[in-house]
């Protein structure tokens, strides 16, 4: 068994996260399976569709912040950026299924997929600052682009969690449904587009995205230099310390 699962039916490569003992938190090894896949899935003609999924109960934890403290990415070529450049850049279009919490990169990704559905459980987080991190997936840019400035603001500096309907409103969720029936729906959209005109459904995604492509490329790079610095500061280390300690962090000592 694989901590992500990958599968072709009917044109529809589903990509699903499967460890569920780390509530499906994201590994170097998991990033670099997501950002093959996305590559292999735009050359691969059998493939029209790409759905991303996780647990009933959980989407993703975001960032694995043990395999982050420990082998935190060095380089714009890591794997957590290899998935990033690829989601961002990905020619098929790609549906995301959303039950339960989807953390940090659990919702940023979202901001690159093309629909999203979210069951009545979903709880997404941002809280890159309460990390003592920075946000990333061009976030920064795309969340008050699709939000508003002020909505992203609260959501990217409190870190609070929001709920679908919150999401919806917010304008990066398509429909929230019975989170029992998340899963079936989003299959069902995913096979509906797959038997859509191939070309022109690429066509119609890539001339949505590609007004502001270059401009998520810029903010991704700006983004992922502080990113990187920030990852072994003395704030990041006490906030991923905490979490693993079970208590809140204190930031107090730090200017
Ligand atoms: N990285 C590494 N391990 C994680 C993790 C993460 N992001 N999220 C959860 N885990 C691990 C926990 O350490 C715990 O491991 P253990 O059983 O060996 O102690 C296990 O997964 C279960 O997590 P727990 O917190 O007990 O589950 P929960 O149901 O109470 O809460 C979450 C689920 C997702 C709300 C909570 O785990 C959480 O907030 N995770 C951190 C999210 C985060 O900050 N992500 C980084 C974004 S940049």
């Amino acid at each position: 068994m694989s901590d992500i699962d990958i599968g072709t039916e009917q044109g529809v490569l589903t990509m699903r996260f499967n460890r569920p003992a780390k509530k499906n938190a994201i590994t170097a090894a998991m990033y670099q399976v997501m950002a093959d896949t996305l590559k292999a899935a735009d050359a691969d003609a059998a493939v029209r569709v790409v759905l991303i999924k996780g647990a009933a109960d959980i989407f993703t934890a975001g960032n694995d912040l043990e395999d982050f403290m420990k082998n935190p990415p060095a380089g714009s070529d890591s794997p957590v950026f290899q998935f990033l450049y690829n989601i961002s850049h990905a020619k098929k279009p790609l549906v995301a299924a959303v039950t339960g919490a989807a953390v940090g990169i659990g919702t940023t990704m979202l901001l690159h997929c093309d629909v999203v559905y979210a069951g009545d459980n979903a709880k997404f987080t941002l809280p890159f600052a309460a990390l003592g991190l920075c946000p990333e997936a061009a976030s920064s840019l795309l969340l008050p682009a699709i939000a508003g400035y002020q909505r992203a603001a609260e959501k990217l500096l409190f870190g609070e969690p929001f709920d679908a309907h919150e999401a919806r409103e917010m304008g990066f969720v398509n429909q929230v449904l019975p989170a029992a029936e998340v899963a079936a729906f989003a299959l069902g959209r995913a096979q509906k587009l797959a038997q859509l005109p191939a070309s022109s459904v690429r066509t119609t995604k890539a001339l949505m995205r590609s007004a502001h492509l270059k401009a998520v490329e810029a903010q991704m790079t700006d983004e992922g230099a502080h990113f990187r610095k920030m990852l072994t500061s003395p704030e990041a280390k006490e906030a991923f310390s905490a979490f693993f300690e079970r208590r809140k962090p204190d930031f107090s000592t730090f200017a």
